[in-house]
């Protein structure tokens, strides 16, 4: 099968690139400028250039491919620079199922994330428009939502590796949010993160797994634990045990964040926030057993990428 990759020069597109070439597929992936040397060598792949609101672009990645494989997502807006999740979430999208319809492209996977139907913030709400207009479309769609993705980042940015940086590195206490006044629930909220070569697998598997058409599947790892506990584990894994937490009052850094999100150096937005005080976790785990996967554990045998140098 050859397969149209939208986002795939990012985190999760290099390991989808790969499964997809382990499995003997072919792929065309948009590559925009500035960012060919972030695509690994392949013998079957071919770069694209353009951008995902260039038409052209857009048609000549779609040509003569078999299915369309989504994955364009972002953390935060850059409105002066046209840079917004309706854009590149909804409308990016928008444009891509129109190109693959163009030509003959029956197979979509949408790359969503974990909770959007919850909708309270933009970011959400976005792809929830996006899932939307795919689930209303005639195409053979699946939808893949997946909780927080680990593993080694190849140089990206990865969540295990920013609480690493921002959180456990910093010689103060890391801090943790609360809802309320409840200060003792500071970092409870639970997550079931997911390692990012079996959300990869998930997506290349599915594409000729015909039981996956017109589902939705949440896609989260074996293991649940709470903000603090991974937390932990990272600072286990970087010689910190003793690591010590200062809670937050989560409606206080959300005040703040209000104020400074716009400026790429302040560390977590507003909506970032809210995400992260919903938890990050699922109930319905049949995507992997469908699948043939069998999910990888969040230990910190798994997390010892955090500390390779290269
Ligand atoms: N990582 C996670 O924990 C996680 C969890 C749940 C869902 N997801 C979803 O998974 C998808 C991939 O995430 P990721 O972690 O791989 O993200 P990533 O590494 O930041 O990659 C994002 C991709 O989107 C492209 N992109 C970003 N800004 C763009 C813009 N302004 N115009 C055109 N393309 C743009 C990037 O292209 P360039 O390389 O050119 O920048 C890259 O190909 C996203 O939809 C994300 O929401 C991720």
């Amino acid at each position: 099968m050859k397969v149209c990759i939208i986002g795939g020069t990012g985190y999760v597109g290099s390991y989808i690139i790969d499964s997809l070439i382990n499995a003997g597929h072919s792929a065309n992936i948009l590559v925009r400028s500035g960012s060919k040397e972030k695509l690994r060598e392949h013998n079957s792949i071919t770069a694209i250039p353009g951008d995902v609101s260039d038409q052209h672009a857009l048609d000549n990645c779609h040509a003569n491919c078999d299915a369309l494989i989504y994955l364009i997502g972002i953390l935060r807006e850059d409105p002066a620079k046209g840079i917004t999740f309706k854009k590149l979430q909804t409308e990016g999208f928008k444009n891509c199922l129109a190109s693959a319809k163009k030509h003959g492209i029956k197979r979509v996977i949408l790359m969503s994330a974990n909770g959007v139907e919850a909708q309270t913030v933009a970011y959400q709400k976005s792809k929830y428009a996006a899932e939307d207009l795919l689930r209303k479309s005639d195409v053979n769609w699946t939808i893949f939502r997946p909780g927080l993705i680990f593993g080694d980042p190849r140089g990206r940015m990865e969540f295990c590796g920013t609480l690493l940086n921002e959180l456990v590195s910093p010689p103060i206490p890391a801090a943790v949010f609360f809802n309320n006044l409840n200060i003792f629930s500071a970092g409870d909220q639970m997550v079931a993160p997911v390692f990012v070569e079996d959300v990869a697998d998930a997506f290349v598997n599915a594409l000729e797994h015909e039981s996956t058409y017109s589902h939705t599947y949440p896609l989260t790892g074996p293991v649940t634990l709470s903000w603090k506990e991974t937390i932990r584990h990272i600072a286990r894994v970087a010689g910190k045990p003793n690591k010590l937490f200062m809670p937050a009052p989560a409606w206080g850094v959300k005040f703040v964040a209000g104020i400074f999100d716009r400026f790429p150096w302040f560390p977590i937005t507003r909506d970032q926030v809210t995400i992260l005080m919903q938890g990050n976790t699922a109930t319905d785990h049949s995507a992997f057993s469908i699948l043939g996967i069998r999910p990888t554990g969040f230990d910190e045998k798994q997390l010892t990428y955090l500390t390779n140098k290269n």
